[in-house]
């Protein structure tokens, strides 16, 4: 149990390897240690490349980052007459094990949907785990069947 609150600030580029550290600990709570070196190199190149239509924020105690989420925004189309608006993707949200279910995946939900309302975002999109699904909910997110997918096929 951690007493301080976290403080929730939108990443700079600079973070890139905080980022990238909280993936790895994502991985190895997924996988076990995954021997791959070359991780952070392509983690860095990954992410100067998203720059520019990807916001991620950070949440730290103490200065370590423990937390993280994004939302990938997308500029729909214009059409004459009328701003056509944006919308936002939310992925890899992710909190440390021994930091979770102590409203720091919240804080970092808020922080996110408010620069999303704040920008006039028509909506934010995402694909929940099961156990997620109340933690969104309790936000504001609600089931939304109208989408087709069509994944790769085998
Ligand atoms: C989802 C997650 C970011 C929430 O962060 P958090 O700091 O625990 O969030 P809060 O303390 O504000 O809220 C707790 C809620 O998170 C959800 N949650 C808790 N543990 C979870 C877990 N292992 N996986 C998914 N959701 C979880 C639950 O809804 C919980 O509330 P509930 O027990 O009343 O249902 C965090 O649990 C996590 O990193 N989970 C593992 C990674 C993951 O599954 N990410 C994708 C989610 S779509």
């Amino acid at each position: 149990m951690t007493a301080s609150v976290p403080v929730i600030r939108i990443a700079a580029a600079a973070d890139a390897p905080a980022l990238a550290a909280l993936r790895r600990a994502w991985t190895a709570e997924q996988d076990g240690d995954v021997d791959d070196e070359g991780f952070e190199a392509r983690f860095l190149d990954w992410f100067e490349r998203e720059w520019g239509h990807r916001v991620s924020w950070l949440a730290e105690v103490s200065g370590e980052a423990v937390g993280m989420m994004n939302l990938v925004v997308f500029d729909r189309m214009p059409r004459p007459g009328r701003d056509a608006g944006s919308w936002g993707y939310l992925s890899n949200a992710f909190v440390l094990a021994a930091y979770r279910d102590q409203g720091t995946g919240s804080l970092l939900l808020r922080a996110l949907l408010g620069y999303a309302d704040d920008h006039g975002y028509l909506r934010v999109v995402l694909r929940p785990s099961e156990r997620a699904v109340p933690f969104y909910e309790r936000l504001g997110f609600s089931a939304y069947n109208s989408l087709l997918v069509r994944h790769r096929p085998a």
